[in-house]
């Protein structure tokens, strides 16, 4: 079994990263540029992408596109207009994502469609668009962006963000191993965070117009604590980015910039099925 060695060598080398226009993916964009790449940022809200690329233009090659991952055909034409502008792609950062919840019965089938939409099946029209390219240039990277979520269910009010976290993490891995012991030259990571200083608790500005804002005051109360604690021991993006930049270098697949809270969620699960004891729920941002 073959195993992907990594890009050493990312400059001259192009990315495309999508939810680039805020918080992680900007980050990802901006450390990507400084390293000498060219980038394609996707982001399905125009005026944010706008500036981002207003913002990044003074540090290399970067270019805006508008997309909303959830459509494929948006995705084929982000690969097709990258191709045009930069000739080759090395990197696809799949990581644009939303999040909106509640307790179970309050949560309507649009918001589950729209979370599991952009959050996974974002992330798979991103793997099935750009794997054919990075095979036909020789290899790359695809990185993958999960959550702590994707190993913590029983998370209060936030189950569609919990399981389409989790599909996320089972494509990855599954992906990962599928093309390593193919020998493909492509290799995959995962990055699932842990509370990091983005945008991310206000995802409900970017919600399609069937889906209704979740007021419920539980749910509220678990946003508000989220966003606070966030905001005073939250992770800066640009730390975030460092880690991909290394994981891409040496293909290493689990990113984690909160070990403990992924693995503390592995735990409760072996536990559940070692004790039979089932865990109580987790509270975000607690
Ligand atoms: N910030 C955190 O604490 C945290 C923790 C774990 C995981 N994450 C994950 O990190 C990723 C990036 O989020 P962030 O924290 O930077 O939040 P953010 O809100 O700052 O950025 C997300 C970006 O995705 C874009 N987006 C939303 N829907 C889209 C669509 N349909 N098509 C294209 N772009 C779309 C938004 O416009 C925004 O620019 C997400 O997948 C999120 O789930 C974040």
């Amino acid at each position: 079994m073959v195993t992907v060695p990594g890009i050493e060598s990312v400059t001259g080398r192009t990315a495309v990263v999508t939810g680039g226009a805020s918080g992680i993916g900007f980050a990802m964009a901006q450390r990507f540029l400084q390293e000498g790449m060219s980038v394609a940022i996707a982001d399905v809200e125009q005026s944010a992408l706008d500036n981002a690329v207003r913002e990044l233009s003074g540090l290399g090659a970067v270019i805006g596109l508008r997309t909303d991952v959830r459509k494929v055909e948006d995705v084929d034409a982000l690969a097709a207009a990258t191709l045009e502008a930069f000739g080759r792609i090395d990197v696809v950062c799949n990581n644009a994502g939303v999040e909106t919840g509640g307790s179970f019965l309050s949560i309507p089938e649009e918001a589950w469609r729209w979370v599991m939409d952009v959050n996974f099946f974002g992330v798979l029209n991103g793997c099935r668009v750009f794997l054919p390219l990075l095979e036909a240039h020789g290899g790359g990277h695809i990185v993958n962006t999960a959550s702590v979520a994707a190993f913590n269910s029983g998370t209060a009010t936030m189950t569609p963000y919990c399981v389409s976290k989790f599909a996320v993490l089972a494509l990855s891995e599954s992906l990962e191993i599928e093309l390593r012991t193919a020998g493909s030259k492509v290799g995959v990571s995962l990055l699932a965070p842990g509370p990091v200083k983005t945008r991310m608790t206000e995802a409900e500005r970017n919600r399609p117009a069937d889906v209704p804002a979740a007021t419920e005051p539980a749910r509220v109360a678990v946003m508000e604590r989220l966003a606070a604690t966030t905001a005073e021991s939250g992770l800066e993006p640009a730390e975030v980015a460092g880690k991909v930049l290394d994981a891409i270098r040496t293909n290493n697949f689990f990113v984690l910039t909160h070990p403990e809270m992924a693995q503390a969620g592995v735990q409760r699960r072996l536990d559940w099925m070692t004790t039979g004891i089932p865990p109580v729920a987790r509270q975000a941002g607690s």
